[in-house]
């Protein structure tokens, strides 16, 4: 999609379609909305006055001008009650406008800077949010469909303002939206590839095409992590046929030599759960076991397009986890990089451990903060569904800028407890921790697992397993990976280096 903004009047653009909004309970109209309803003779005032537009939130109604307007056919869409007005809300009417236009075949769509100048939307970020739900709302992952799509496809979308001290501002929303919004839709790709298409190389190989960012990228194989010590990620790669890879990508934006914060991400391509297997039914889900390690790399490519004064290091741990005969096993005690010991209850807790040395190497690499994305248990999706993450940290202050960030991406965190009485939950009567905690609270236990490999160093740990892909088509997400949260990722990375 060809997005572009202008100085234009919405009624005077030639277009399939054209966008405008109205607000629910709004008693007269004003505006944009009000100089096309003249120009249709009225319709859309009846329309209103009948019941039939209501303006609820992602309420779509399309009008033909017939030959009253250079624009097919104008849409209503519905922004719910203007107090209420979020930039997400706005995300998301326009996903779902663009999916309904493209079911029509409508290849060319201009709209109004929706929501701008409402409640505390700038001109700015409604040409970015327009542009992300334009982008992130029709993604599809038809790669290896051979049959033809069942609906067409927008071309160009044309963002309008009257107003002609704004195109600085709508240039710079859109720019924006677009490199935040590629990204994401480049982590959903690699996140839907099935495992046989996105080994732990063809993830190396992924990293290595950002190097067109500037990016500095690095792969460590399995010989330079035995030689840095890394049994937990050797452990759980060895039950594999694929080798291991610790995926390194570095943005320098500053001038001091270590990294102001890693950003580490779960890399594993599949995981069947090793020999503590999973059940089969909806096993085939375990290919997105990546979601963390792909959400960091792309964030990566948006940083390096954003120049931030900061140092960042991507550090992505990527292995499958599978029962071959070289296997971890159940009772096996592994030696973390830190030179922790490590008591394996199931082969199944595998994130943990890959994060651990990942953790241990950031460590190494003097990283002043982490931040770890990972798919990690299924208790975080028991307890918070698909809609928030989860967040744990031993920095209150980071784990708030972490938070606050996700609020400006439209991508929910919800912070949950830590307490060394849930660490207790691993100590191992024969190593030094154990990588289950027991039945209950399995998302926390997991994280004091982390904190243990964290150390004092600020961390937050966001655990992905409920948002990371979603079950069906809401607003701008579509059924499949979602990219949570590459635009968390970024938003908190511009904001640190502020
Ligand atoms: N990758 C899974 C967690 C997961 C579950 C992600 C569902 C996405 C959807 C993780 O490696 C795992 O298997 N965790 C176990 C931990 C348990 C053995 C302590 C789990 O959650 O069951
Ligand atoms: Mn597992
Ligand atoms: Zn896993």
């Amino acid at each position: 999609m060809e997005i572009k903004v202008a100085i234009e009047d919405i009624g005077k653009v030639k277009a399939g379609a054209i966008i405008v909004n109205y607000f629910e309970g709004m008693p007269h109209l004003d505006g944009d909305i009000s100089a096309i309803d003249k120009a249709l003779d009225g319709v859309i005032s009846q329309l209103i006055s009948q019941g039939e537009v209501k303006g609820k939130p992602g309420e779509i109604t399309i009008i033909h001008s017939l030959g009253k307007l250079p624009a097919d056919r104008v849409v209503v869409a519905g922004l719910g009650k203007q107090t209420e007005l979020t930039r997400d809300r706005v995300r998301g009417v326009m996903a779902e406008t663009c999916r309904f236009l493209r079911q029509k075949g409508i290849e060319d769509v201009a709209t109004v800077a929706q929501g701008a100048g409402i409640v505390d939307i700038s001109t700015e970020s409604a040409a970015q949010v327009i542009t992300e739900g334009a982008l992130l709302g029709t993604y599809s992952f038809r790669k290896h469909i051979t049959g033809e799509a069942e609906y067409g496809e927008i071309k160009h979308l044309l963002i309008v303002t009257s107003d002609e001290a704004e195109l600085p501002a709508l240039e710079r929303g859109s720019h924006k939206g677009r490199v935040l919004a590629e990204a994401t839709n480049l982590a959903r790709d690699m996140v839907n590839e099935p495992a046989n298409y996105m080994t732990p190389s063809d993830m190396a190989e992924a990293a290595l095409r950002l190097e067109t960012y500037g990016l500095e990228i690095s792969v460590l194989g399995s010989e330079k992590m035995e030689e840095l010590g890394m049994g937990a990620l050797l452990g759980v790669s060895q039950g594999s046929q694929q080798p291991p890879k610790l995926i390194v990508l570095n943005y320098r934006g500053s001038n001091t030599a270590e990294p102001d914060i890693a950003l580490i991400g779960k890399g594993v391509t599949f995981d069947s759960g090793g020999i503590s297997i999973k059940p089969s039914e909806g096993m085939g889900e375990m290919k997105g076991d990546m979601a963390g390690g792909a959400a960091v790399m792309v964030a990566m490519s948006a940083i390096a397009q954003f120049k931030p004064k900061i140092n960042v290091t991507a550090l992505i741990p990527a292995t499958e986890n599978l029962p071959g005969g070289h296997a971890l096993k159940p009772g096996d005690i592994i030696t973390a990089m830190n030179g922790k010991t490590i008591e394996i209850v199931s082969t199944d807790a595998e994130g943990r451990l890959i994060l651990a040395d990942a953790f241990g190497y950031a460590k190494k690499l003097g990283a002043k903060s982490i931040l770890d994305v990972a798919t990690l248990t299924g208790a975080c999706r028991a307890a918070l569904g698909d809609l928030y993450t989860g967040a744990f940290g031993n920095n209150q202050e980071l784990v708030d800028k972490v938070i606050a960030a996700g609020g400006e991406a439209g991508e929910l965190i919800w912070q949950m407890p830590m307490h060394e009485q849930y660490g207790e939950q691993n100590k191992s009567d024969v190593a030094d921790v154990k990588n289950v905690g027991g039945k209950y609270g399995g998302a926390i236990t997991a994280a004091q697992f982390l904190s243990e490999f964290a150390g004092d160093t600020p961390w937050v740990h966001l655990d992905i397993a409920g948002t990371g892909m979603s079950e069906k088509e809401r607003a701008y997400l579509v059924k499949g990976a979602t990219g949570v949260p590459v635009r968390t990722l970024v938003g908190l990375v511009l904001s640190l280096a502020k």
